[in-house]
């Protein structure tokens, strides 16, 4: 078997369950994405490496990017990329390999997992049968990449052939989003990677927040210090809503915190997220994708 790695980035826990499971059966090493991010390079030698990740605004999360951007392996490396999304997978795994190509590589695969939406409600779905779903998914996953499988396999095709050609409309639109909870005056000239950052810029807390630091240490990015025992946000936010789902009295709002909806994968701790700083042997280990009892 050859040895491989598989770097994940994960606000909420479904990346983080999804990289966790096809680590463990590719037998590979499983690696925070947000614990490489203060090297200037990072080398792998691994045979097969995969990028894991949840869709932003039908897009590759900004640190994603970043990451595609600094990763540096063997052009004979087998590299594959998991988009978890509640819809689609949008532009994402097009823009990864997009990185990679300038880099003179190639995304040798891509696939998407659907998995439960984490920024807003979506009353008609059974997480349930999501998660059971995803189950099988991984299966196919691991079966094409242990087959060296090439190309991108969606989920959801026609979704994500009606999306397609909207995808400038898309960004303009979240762009206009972003303005607001970034309070930015709009047209800004700014695109939704620039505005993104900026977008804590509303986030804020109640009355209800007792200073329990518990943002600041799931936040991916350092983008929280505690000042006077509140969060201070630092504006170089990745919009992963870590901060918001796992703060344990829902004391935070603002910006795209706004919806009053919280989700957090039921197999993953603050804990888990907060591993950023954890060493490759160290990594954080939710229990399995099976169905929680206590899901609907
Ligand atoms: C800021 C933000 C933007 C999102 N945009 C999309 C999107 O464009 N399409 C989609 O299908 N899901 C979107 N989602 C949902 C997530 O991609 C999905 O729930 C993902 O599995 C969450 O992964 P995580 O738990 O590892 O953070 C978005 C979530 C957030 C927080
Ligand atoms: S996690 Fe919540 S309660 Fe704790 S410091 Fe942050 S906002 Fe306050
Ligand atoms: S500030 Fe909150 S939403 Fe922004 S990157 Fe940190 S945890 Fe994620």
């Amino acid at each position: 078997m050859a040895n491989a790695e598989v770097y994940y980035f994960s606000g909420t826990g479904n990346s983080l369950t999804v990289a966790k499971r096809v680590a463990e059966r590719l037998r590979g090493d499983l690696v925070p994405i947000a614990s490489m991010m203060d090297r200037e390079e990072i080398p792998s030698e691994a045979d097969v490496i995969g990028i894991t990740f949840p869709v932003y605004y039908a897009d590759l999360p900004n640190i994603v990017r970043r990451f595609a951007e600094t990763l540096d392996f063997d052009e004979t490396a087998y590299v594959f990329g998991i988009a978890t999304y509640g819809g689609a997978a949008g532009a994402s795994l097009k823009t990864l390999n997009r990185i990679l190509t300038s880099r003179g590589r190639t995304l040798s695969a891509g696939f998407g997992v659907h998995m439960p939406q984490n920024a807003f409600r979506k009353p008609w779905e059974s997480r349930r049968r999501i998660y059971r779903q995803a189950r099988k998914r991984i299966d196919f996953v691991v079966r094409s990449i242990e087959a060296r499988k090439r190309g991108i396999f969606y989920t959801n095709v026609p979704l994500q052939r009606i999306l397609t050609p909207f995808q400038e409309r898309l960004r303009r639109m979240t762009a206009r989003y972003l303005e607001e909870a970034s309070n930015t005056p709009s047209p800004s000239g700014l695109t939704v990677e620039e505005l993104i950052p900026i977008s804590d810029r509303s986030f804020a807390v109640n009355e209800r927040c007792n200073g329990c630091g518990t943002c600041a240490r799931v936040c991916p990015v350092n983008n929280i210090e505690i000042v006077n025992g509140k969060p201070v946000w630092q504006n170089r936010c990745e919009n992963c809503l870590a901060c918001y789902n796992w703060c344990p009295t829902d004391a935070i709002r603002g910006g795209i915190a706004k919806s009053g909806y919280h989700y957090r994968h039921p197999n993953v701790t603050a804990h888990d997220i907060a591993s950023r700083h954890a060493a490759r042997a160290a990594c954080p280990s939710p229990a399995s994708l099976d169905p929680d009892p206590r899901v609907q």
